[in-house]
């Protein structure tokens, strides 16, 4: 018998029901959260049937617009197939996917393995690296750096305010990264990018008790206030892992599937690490994840990486229908005429727009960080939310950024193929609201 009191309490309407039934904060610190029904494209329509432009990419995670019918079309052909196969088995679609990701993988990255989740592609890499590395005790990550919220990811990335599992968590060391918009000590960016590379090997040399199995890296930092690196950093990581016989992981989760412009931050930059990770752009809407690998390395003994749902054939179906897209679709093109087109819009915006501190690229991986003051670059966070909120009121929703505090950033970054119409249109509207904010300030 239900318990007629307890029932009373709660509402028959089972989206009430359920929204007072999730273990996650159902707003999710945000009071003014969507509930989303419908998607196309670029376009995401909530349940009061309202139509907004996604600058959000669902997390940056819809490369190409949602619901594209290539990959709809291949999904539903696979269930129909077969849905689920254990890791015990191989599938022609893992097997094809495979061959697809060795055939656009950079250098000689061509073993691969996979997840459901950016995270869990993470630790795959991080297991590699001290599978190979064995009898190491430490792995190197960046501030500021962001890999996920598993529990080791969580360790991996920036120190999470209130963290309730460090008793739990293993412990890596965070080295200093450059900063092309705050440098420390207002240095040039070569001469900073030549510090932190001095401070990882001192790190690598006296910081660490035992040896290091990898450095683990995102490319281009995307969570983490989407900064970007001087090539002469990422080049001297590089040299400093190959000097030192250790490992070089970069996390490509937001970066890879063109994003920056090209397949891979790995071709943007012309450097290729020996374990590189996966997710998002390549599932077109469909959770998928993995790893790609230096075919030096040695893999994963049986027991030591399987997952339930490690190869998920209708994602892999839909991932392989993605990346043909990408590929025959010039995305990569794309996302370079389209960042390009923003970046120089914003760079306009700026003369005009005093809450503009910075603009940031590559390709369709824009930002711009609002400050109130461009001399003491104190972010401008309450200005931020007022954007993202007036944003949405207008019918585009715009990424916002809340690490650590920081909560100033306004990304732009729609599926790859939206049109130019589309993107001119979200530049607009947020000139539109960052005139309305600064008359407001005035
Ligand atoms: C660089 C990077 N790595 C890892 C992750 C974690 O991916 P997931 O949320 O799929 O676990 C993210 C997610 O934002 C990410 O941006």
């Amino acid at each position: 018998m239900p318990n007629q009191s307890i029932s009373r309490k709660f509402p028959s309407d089972p989206i009430e029901l359920g929204k007072r039934s999730l273990i996650h904060d159902p707003a999710d610190g945000n009071p003014d959260k969507i509930t989303l029904v419908r998607a196309l494209g670029s376009l995401v329509w909530d349940d009061q049937g309202r139509e907004y432009l996604d600058c959000t990419a669902q997390a940056w995670s819809n490369n190409l617009g949602a619901t594209d019918p290539r990959v709809v079309n291949a999904a539903i052909t696979q269930l129909r197939e077969i849905a689920h196969a254990r890791t015990n088995f191989n599938t022609p679609v893992q097997l094809k996917l495979t061959a697809k990701l060795r055939e656009i993988a950079p250098g000689d990255l061509h073993r691969v393995g996979y997840c459901l989740h950016g995270s869990l592609a993470v630790e795959m890499a991080i297991k590699l690296a001290f599978k190979n590395r064995s009898g190491a005790s430490n792995l190197i990550v960046l501030q500021d750096g962001y890999h996920g919220r598993s529990i080791t990811t969580l360790a991996a990335s920036w120190p999470h305010p209130k963290n309730p599992f460090l008793a739990i968590q293993p412990r890596f060391t965070r080295v200093p990264r450059p900063d092309l918009y705050r440098p420390r000590l207002n240095l040039e960016p070569e001469i900073e990018s030549a510090l932190c590379l001095q401070l990882l090997e001192d790190a690598l040399t006296k910081g660490v008790d035992g040896t290091v199995a990898a450095i683990l890296m995102e490319p281009i930092q995307g969570n983490g206030g989407h900064n970007e690196f001087p090539l002469s950093y990422l080049k001297g990581v590089r040299e400093i892992c190959d000097r030192h016989g250790i490992l070089l992981i970069w996390d490509e989760i937001q970066t890879g599937f063109g994003r920056l412009g090209t397949m891979w931050a790995s071709d943007y930059y012309g450097i290729v690490p020996d374990i590189m990770t996966f997710g998002k752009g390549i599932g077109g809407g469909f959770p998928l994840a993995g790893i790609l690998a230096s075919e030096e390395l040695q893999g994963f003994d049986p027991g030591e990486d399987a997952l339930t749902f490690g190869q998920f054939p209708v994602a892999m179906a839909a991932a392989l229908a993605t990346i043909n897209a990408i590929i025959s679709d010039g995305l990569c093109e794309r996302a370079r005429d389209h960042g390009v087109f923003a970046t120089e819009r914003l760079l306009q915006m700026q003369n005009k727009h005093k809450l503009i501190g910075h603009v940031r690229g590559p390709g369709l991986f824009v930002s711009v960080e609002l400050v109130r003051d461009r001399i003491t670059k104190e972010p401008a966070c309450v200005e931020a939310a007022e954007v993202y909120k007036r944003g949405a009121a207008r019918g585009v929703l715009f990424g916002e950024s809340r690490y650590a505090g920081l909560g100033n950033l306004i990304k732009i970054k729609p599926p790859l193929d939206c049109t130019r119409e589309q993107l001119s249109h979200a530049l607009d509207v947020l000139d539109g609201v960052l005139g309305s904010i600064e008359a407001e300030m005035a």
